[in-house]
Parts: structure tokens; C-alpha cells; sequence
């Protein structure tokens, strides 16, 4: 990324504006944003904003990390069709990748993709196949990976990079994610970070140990995830949660483990929200995953910090959807606190003459 003056003028003064100037997409990461969700929760807990580029999520840094490997490698080359299992963020940026460096992309997906994702990526170029069959023993998530094994079976100008045991996934992490925690929060006593494929926190979680800090290393799952063992159940919300146990998971790394029901990702959410912060399903985990093991745990003392990997745009007819969230989990699920506030409901017929007026 370059720096230069707003439309390269001259600097006025001293006091010099730099504004970043661009060439490729994946050069624009702000990812040096925490929000305080202090007046939320009550505890001090600051949130890592990982959605402000324009892939729009964490999986931006593993993408790019993993095809930029493939190139030096010689693995990925011109020609190439990159495919790769993703429940959507992972896909997205991709996409981006692969219609900037000139390759193609075919990302292979399941129901649980949101639309708007699965039309991100197509208008990126890419092609999306939806998986419908659980295999069983390793649910959609099998499915999915069977799917891409057959294809690159079939045709070599395939390249697999394999999020789930690709080593660029966590090193991303390692060498761009904690580092920044760190630098901001030197006194860290407790860190929380959301298991997908466990990119984020094995990278997070080496980082630390490496360096000999001290924190702690909270991971945050769904249940229903059976990634550290438990019972296989539903999980709508795509970005946490695994089938089956991930590649690079090594617990010897972590201090401890937080399951989560959706309902209270959901609510967590909404609560998020009437703060005017939209943010992804996976946050919603990760920060109630975070309340309860601070209302457990924090005298008032505690620095914390939660990873949030997207924004909330790509939920909008989900997590944030009225009619998806009770079906779903039951009437009532949001309760008093997360429905829309302050604005009074009147239930009225209109006048002959009111609406007239609205004519
Ligand atoms: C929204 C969201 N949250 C969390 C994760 C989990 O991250 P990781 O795969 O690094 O465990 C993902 C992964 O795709 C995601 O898309």
C-alpha cells in the first residue's frame, strides 16, 4: 500500500494528510480497530474489528497468505482454477483474489451460505456449487470437501489450498492478527477467539505462547460443533462450528473452551445492534461466549479482547431477520431488550383524509 496527499496535491503544511492510495484490493486491510464493550457487558472487554476490507472479513489475511504460498511454490499458476470449501467468507475473498491475480475460482458451499455471499462471489467471477447431502460421519462439511477431492481428481489445473490443514492459515494469524492485539493491549489477560477451521486461534494462541505472554486463550464454539468433542447437532450460522475435528487444532495451546448456543449468538447480536454495531453471526458467539466467562471469571480487573470476523450486512436475512431467528429458536427468543426500542407501535386505521394527505 502507498501513501499520498488526497488527489496528490501538494501538502499544505507540515501537518501532511496521508490517505492510502490503492492498486490491488487485498492492500487495504484496517484491521487496528477495537470497539469498548465496556457499556455493554460491564466488563472491559474490547472487540478486534476484522471486517473493514474489501473481502468485508478475518478470512481476507488466510486467503491471501495461502494463494501468495501457492504462487512462490509454483503450485498456483497461470491457468489455475483455485477451489476450495467455504461457508462463505473464505470464498468471498478469494474471489477477490482470483479475479485480481487473473485465476478462476469455483467455491464449493452448502445451504447454510447466505445468499448475498453466494452472490458476492458470483459477481467476483466466481462459480459457487451448493452441497445439499450430509455425509455421515462428516455432515455437510464432508460432503463439501468429497466434492472438491472428485474435482481435482478429475482435472489438474485444479489447486486446492485446503483452509482446514493449509499451514498459511494460522501463520496469517501468527504474523498479522495477534501481533496487533499485543502491540494495543500489552497487559492482556484473556483473549477469545472464535473456532471455524482454527486459523485464527491456533495463529493467535502459537503467537502468544511464543512469545511467553501470559494470557490466556479462550476458544469459542457452537454447539452442535463437534471440533473439541462434542455431540453433533443443527447449527444454522456459518463461520464457527466444524463436522469434524480440525486439522491444526491442538489443544495443548488453549487454556479453555466456551460452547455457545445459537439462540444466544443471536441475542448477542441483536444486543450489539441496539448499539448501533452491526456485526457478523460469529461475533455474536464469540461475545457471549466471552460475557459468560467474564461474569464467571472477571473481577473487574481483567483486559480482554474478542475477535470479530465480519460485519453484519451478509445477516441480514438471518441472524437479523425476525421471522428466520423464531422459526428457528422459538417465539420470543430475542426478549424485551433486543426488539427495537423507543419507537411506540400504534395500531391504527387511517383516516379517509390522512390518506389523502399521504398522496
Ligand atoms: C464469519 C466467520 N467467523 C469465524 C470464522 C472462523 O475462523 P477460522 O476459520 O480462522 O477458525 C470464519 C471462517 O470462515 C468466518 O467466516
Amino acid at each position: 500500500m502507498t501513501t499520498a496527499t488526497p488527489g496528490n496535491r501538494a501538502p499544505r503544511d507540515t501537518e501532511e494528510a496521508q490517505v492510502p492510495v490503492i492498486t490491488d484490493p487485498q492492500d487495504f486491510n484496517e484491521d487496528s480497530l477495537f470497539v469498548d464493550l465496556q457499556p455493554v457487558l460491564g466488563h472491559r472487554l474490547a472487540l478486534k474489528c476484522e471486517g473493514f476490507n474489501f473481502a468485508g472479513s478475518i478470512k481476507l489475511k488466510a486467503a491471501t497468505e495461502m494463494v501468495e504460498a501457492a504462487e512462490r511454490e509454483g503450485v498456483l499458476r497461470p491457468g489455475s482454477i483455485l477451489v476450495e470449501s467455504s461457508s462463505g467468507n473464505l470464498g468471498v475473498a478469494l474471489s477477490m483474489l482470483a479475479a485480481n491475480k487473473g485465476y478462476g475460482f469455483l467455491c464449493v458451499t452448502d445451504h447454510r451460505c447466505n445468499l448475498s455471499t453466494r452472490r458476492m462471489m458470483e459477481a467476483l467471477g466466481s462459480r459457487v456449487h451448493v452441497v445439499s447431502e450430509p455425509t455421515p460421519d462428516g455432515g455437510l462439511l464432508g460432503a463439501r470437501i468429497s466434492y472438491v477431492r472428485a474435482l481435482c481428481a478429475s482435472d489438474d489445473r485444479y489447486v486446492w489450498l485446503d483452509q482446514y490443514a493449509n499451514h498459511g492459515n494460522q501463520r496469517a494469524h501468527y504474523r498479522r492478527t495477534a501481533p496487533v492485539v499485543a502491540a494495543q493491549f500489552p497487559d492482556l489477560d484473556v483473549l477469545f477467539v472464535g473456532a471455524g477451521t482454527t486459523g485464527t486461534l491456533m495463529g493467535c494462541a502459537r503467537w502468544f505462547r511464543d512469545q511467553g505472554h501470559p494470557a490466556r486463550i479462550v476458544a469459542v464454539d457452537s454447539v452442535g460443533s463437534v471440533s473439541f468433542g462434542g455431540e453433533p447437532s443443527r447449527r444454522m450460522i456459518p463461520g464457527l462450528g466444524s463436522g469434524f475435528r480440525p486439522a491444526m487444532l491442538d489443544e495443548s495451546y488453549l487454556d479453555e473452551v466456551v460452547m455457545v448456543d445459537e439462540a444466544d449468538t443471536v441475542r448477542s447480536c441483536h444486543r450489539l445492534a441496539r448499539r448501533g454495531f452491526l456485526f457478523g453471526g460469529s461475533t455474536g458467539t464469540v461475545v457471549s461466549g466471552a460475557q459468560a466467562w467474564l461474569d464467571h471469571h472477571d473481577d473487574g480487573s481483567l483486559t480482554a479482547v474478542a475477535i470479530a470476523p465480519d460485519l453484519g450486512e451478509r445477516y441480514l436475512d438471518t441472524v437479523y431477520q425476525t421471522n428466520w431467528v423464531e422459526a428457528l429458536y422459538g417465539p420470543g427468543v430475542l426478549g424485551p431488550d433486543t426488539v427495537p426500542g423507543g419507537i411506540p407501535v400504534v395500531d391504527m386505521e387511517l383516516t379517509e383524509r390522512q390518506r389523502a394527505d399521504m398522496l
